[in-house]
């Protein structure tokens, strides 16, 4: 089940219809599938997808997604922290973000256009949408492990463009440990016009 933080607000939400409400709010789509279909730990992608496939032909008919992969990243992936890198700044894509939580954790920060910028703490069995357009950032948490379904309208409209405003640098991913402090004054640069 997601957890959702608020910093600024310092509000914590883990109430499943709490949660999928506030983030409808902020245009974020959220699904819990209960029950998860049993895929091994060692599964294929293949076999995730379909143990899976009922759901990603839903949502692909939903959303028009073309096709759909697996991410599975743990801490001997090669170049993790490359990989990371892409994707802890704030950035947008000209496509929608769709992952489907088989394994692990991982934390969004989403920036919405109204309203406060928000943690999605997700694991397994969360399913996130975050619309194109949308200001946010991906970390992994402790255990640097995620697995996730992804969804895609074309490959090609997932490259990040980055916001460059620095505000992710002002919201440390609170599931990687105690660091986190929560910088409620900082200001809120708007240095790239939204499309
Ligand atoms: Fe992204």
């Amino acid at each position: 089940m997601a957890i959702v933080r608020i910093p600024d607000e310092n509000r914590v939400l883990n109430d499943r219809a709490q949660v999928a409400e506030y983030l409808a709010g902020i245009g974020i789509e959220y699904e819990r599938w209960v029950p998860a279909h049993e895929v091994n730990a060692d599964a294929t992608p293949e076999e995730i997808l379909a143990a899976y496939g009922a759901e990603v032909e839903r949502l692909k008919r939903r959303g028009g997604y073309a096709t759909a992969d697996v991410i599975d990243v743990d801490p001997e992936t090669p170049n993790l922290e490359t990989m990371l890198a892409k994707f802890n700044r704030e950035h947008w894509h000209d496509e929608d973000e769709v992952r489907f939580i088989i394994q692990g954790r991982g934390i969004f920060h989403v920036h919405p256009e109204l309203g406060s910028l928000t943690a999605i703490e997700v694991e397994a069995g969360d399913l996130i949408r975050v619309p194109r357009g949308t200001w946010h950032w991906f970390d992994l948490c402790g255990e640097r492990r995620i697995r996730a379904i992804r969804l895609f309208q074309e490959t090609a409209g997932w490259t990040p463009h980055y916001t460059e405003s620095g505000v992710d640098r002002n919201y440390e991913p609170v599931c990687l440990g105690p660091s986190y402090l929560p910088s409620s004054t900082a200001p809120r640069p708007t240095v790239v016009p939204r499309s």
